[in-house]
């Protein structure tokens, strides 16, 4: 689908070093160009060690590019000095690959408030903005807001640490790995919140996911990127049509689609890539009554 509206975030060229100029420095982007449209959902993938929580961690200013390169997020040059990164916080919320990093309240529904009240927000206005984020990622308000936070499960935790986020009301919202340790059901659920909040609230959405079942499934473009580069980038299907060059960069396809990769060498093409389950079988169907 193409619904492209205008850049919301712009990545040219990107360079970061860590632990510059030390016997540990890292280069871990060298070459990152990317760009994010509003109201899309974009993914990104690529293999461990590959540089995605460091390209993201440079979309609301965790990290600020110093080196070569240029970030620019809703028309702000993330490298000027005279940025005020909290304005860009509200509108960007990136929610941390280890959750437990992001949760230092002692009470879940304190935690979840904490962005809001930083805002300045009213109390009454704080509290609805909490049981709306609670509910977007499915946690009962009355059963969680007085639960201490250091005594959630791992799903749980994430499921915080996203409603954290979520209650600042960002325009783009950036989740890395953010499904992970959350059950199979749990997941699905979660993923259909973020696809509602992206197409019912029009909030561009930034996902990093080494889940290609996932990714196939709500991204609407997928950049891969490798060694600190970008080596990829299309969309979804244009994506995972090439499984050999993804096995290049260590990925893999999702599993419907491997199934019609090798019906094709098989001898029986598929009218298309199937990306999700309900393609394959609306597919299979064709091909069978034909
Ligand atoms: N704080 C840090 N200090 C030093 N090196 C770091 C730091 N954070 C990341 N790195 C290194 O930078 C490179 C990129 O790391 P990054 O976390 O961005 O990868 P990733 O693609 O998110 O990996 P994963 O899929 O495992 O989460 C890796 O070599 C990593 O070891
Ligand atoms: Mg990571």
């Amino acid at each position: 689908m193409d619904t492209r509206g205008r850049v919301i975030i712009q990545v040219n060229d990107l360079h970061h070093t860590y632990l510059s100029g030390t016997p540990l420095e890292v280069k871990a982007l060298k070459g990152v160009t990317m760009e994010v449209y509003e109201g899309e959902i974009v993914g990104i993938i690529g293999r461990t060690g590959a540089g995605k929580s460091t390209i993201v961690q440079h979309f609301n200013g965790l990290i600020r590019n110093r080196e070569r390169g240029r970030v620019v997020v809703d028309g702000h040059d993330m490298a000027d000095p005279s940025l005020d990164v909290r304005t860009i916080r509200q509108k960007v919320g990136l929610v941390f690959q280890h959750p437990e990093q992001q949760l230092f309240e002692r009470l879940v529904g304190d935690d979840i408030a904490f962005g809001p009240k930083k805002m300045g927000l009213p109390p009454e206005v704080r509290r609805e903005r909490v049981r709306w984020a609670m509910e977007m990622v499915g946690l009962d308000f009355e059963k969680f807001k007085d639960r201490f936070t250091f005594s959630l499960s791992g799903g749980e935790m994430r499921k915080v640490a996203i409603a954290g986020v979520l209650a600042l009301q960002p325009k783009v919202l950036i989740l890395d790995e953010s499904t992970t340790g959350i059950d199979p059901r749990g997941r699905k659920e979660l993923l259909s919140r973020m696809l509602n909040l992206n197409r019912e609230h029009g909030v561009t959405l930034v996902f990093v996911s080494s889940n290609m079942d996932e990714v196939a499934s709500i991204a609407d473009r997928i950049y891969v990127i490798d060694d600190g580069r970008t080596v990829m980038h299309g969309t979804a299907r244009e994506i995972f049509a090439q499984p050999e060059v993804l096995r290049r960069y260590g990925l893999g396809v999702p599993h419907v689609t491997t199934v019609a990769h090798r019906l094709a060498q098989d001898g029986i093409p598929m009218p298309r890539v199937p990306l999700t389950v309900a393609e394959a079988e609306e597919d299979i169907w064709k091909i069978l009554s034909s």
